[in-house]
């Protein structure tokens, strides 16, 4: 099939929610992807966040056939021991329980009922706080949380309960808090909402907040998790515990899975029937994951990431100073945001067709979400590649 023919089937058979770049996908390995024609592509946008081992990694392939020929579904009705195997890893981890869904925003919805259900037997409470420009998913409680009305318009009556402080202005969300507060619910650098990093300031004074107050701190971290900016989860930058974290995207090594954690103290608060979802838990996502958390830790993709991260942050700190339409370069790990002082769609575009695949948010950020397994020479192609398109765009702009 060529792209001429899937565009074809897309526009007549597929719901059009999505803006899609005008690609067909056909092999991805590591770093590299190719589309129909044979073109190779630089990945630096990881299917979103979620191929931080880079494409198809054969201990997570290898993982997935192996459980596709022993036992593919269960439901939670029974135990399986890939679900045990991730459980126990991320238990340990964290120090707490898992609930294990399919996507990020039902693992918010998790997190946001635990809260609520929690605050229910703790004097009524059940407002939520949340941050402008945040993401945290597109059901309709999960716009609600996320604090931008892009998402939300056209969809309401929304959930009640939800309040919108800013992130990074500890004294707004002070304002907020009533002795209804359930939870506190924040990404520790916002994704979608253009790369913007928690201060440390901020991200403590919230537990603070949440300590005085007896309200939970809910870390979403469906896209910071998993080693994506350098840690396991981007809540151990800032020397805090939340009492409740989200994943989803790169658990699952390209299949889908979310999982709430939480700490015992509040697991305990949802009992047999309280929540529950038919896939959660598959064997075949969870053996996947198992895989995924087991090479990060022998692969020592943690110290790659940052130490890659660091490289690419400080090449592209130069564009800075090289190109006036450059705002602000800013990341954590191998989650890096360009701020442009222009549309970023054009420049997607145009490293679409230098062979260089990254995404534009926020209008005017350039995210670049290279795989923790990324080396220093894919680093440096990716910067030459941009080095080129921002020269083309300064030139265009005098
Ligand atoms: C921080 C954050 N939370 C939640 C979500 C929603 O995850 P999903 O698309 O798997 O529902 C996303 C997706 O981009 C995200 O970045």
């Amino acid at each position: 099939m060529d792209y001429k023919q899937a565009k074809a089937i897309d526009e007549q058979y597929i719901i059009g929610t999505y803006k899609r770049q005008p690609l067909l996908l056909v092999k991805g390995k590591g770093a590299q992807v190719w589309d129909s024609t044979g073109k190779k592509y630089l990945d630096f946008f990881s299917g979103l966040a979620v191929n931080n081992l880079g494409n198809s990694h054969p201990a997570v392939v290898k993982a997935i056939k192996l459980q596709v020929g022993t036992i593919m579904h269960t439901s939670n009705i029974y135990l399986t021991e890939p679900m045990l195997g991730v459980a126990k890893i991320l238990g340990e981890y964290f120090g707490g329980k898992a609930f294990f869904c399919n996507s990020g925003a039902e693992a918010n919805e998790a997190a946001i009922k635990l809260a609520r259900r929690w605050g229910s037997k703790n004097g009524g409470k059940y407002e939520i706080i949340t941050m402008y420009n945040s993401f945290h998913g597109r059901t309709v409680t999960t716009i609600t949380a996320t604090g931008q009305l892009k998402y939300q318009k056209g969809f309401e009556p929304l959930t009640p309960g939800f309040k919108y402080g800013q992130f990074n202005d500890l004294g707004s969300i002070q304002k907020l808090v009533t002795k209804k507060t359930c939870a506190i619910m924040v990404e520790a650098i916002q994704g979608e909402g253009g790369v913007n990093i928690g201060e440390i300031s901020f991200i403590k004074g919230l537990q603070e907040i949440c300590d005085d107050n007896n309200i939970l701190l809910i870390f979403d971290e469906v896209q910071t998790g998993i080693g994506r900016t350098g840690k396991m989860f981007a809540y151990e930058h800032y020397d805090v515990k939340p009492d409740i974290m989200t994943l989803a995207k790169a658990l699952g090594g390209g299949l889908p899975i979310g999982v709430m954690m939480a700490t015992n103290e509040f697991a305990r608060f949802f009992e047999p029937g309280n929540h529950a979802s038919t896939f959660g838990g598959n064997p075949v996502t969870c053996a996947a994951a198992k895989a995924v958390l087991d090479t990060i830790k022998k692969d020592k993709l943690l110290a790659n990431a940052s130490a890659m991260g660091e490289l690419l942050l400080e090449k592209l700190t130069d564009f800075e100073t090289k190109y006036s339409f450059v705002k602000d370069v800013r990341g954590k790990g191998v989650m890096i945001g360009i701020e442009l002082e222009i549309e970023g769609a054009k420049i997607v575009e145009m490293a679409r067709e230098e062979g260089l695949l990254l995404n534009c948010t926020a209008d005017k950020v350039i995210r670049l979400l290279p795989p923790l397994t990324i080396t220093s020479k894919e680093v440096n192609a990716c910067v030459k590649i941009l080095d080129r398109i921002f020269g083309q765009v300064k030139r265009s702009i005098k």
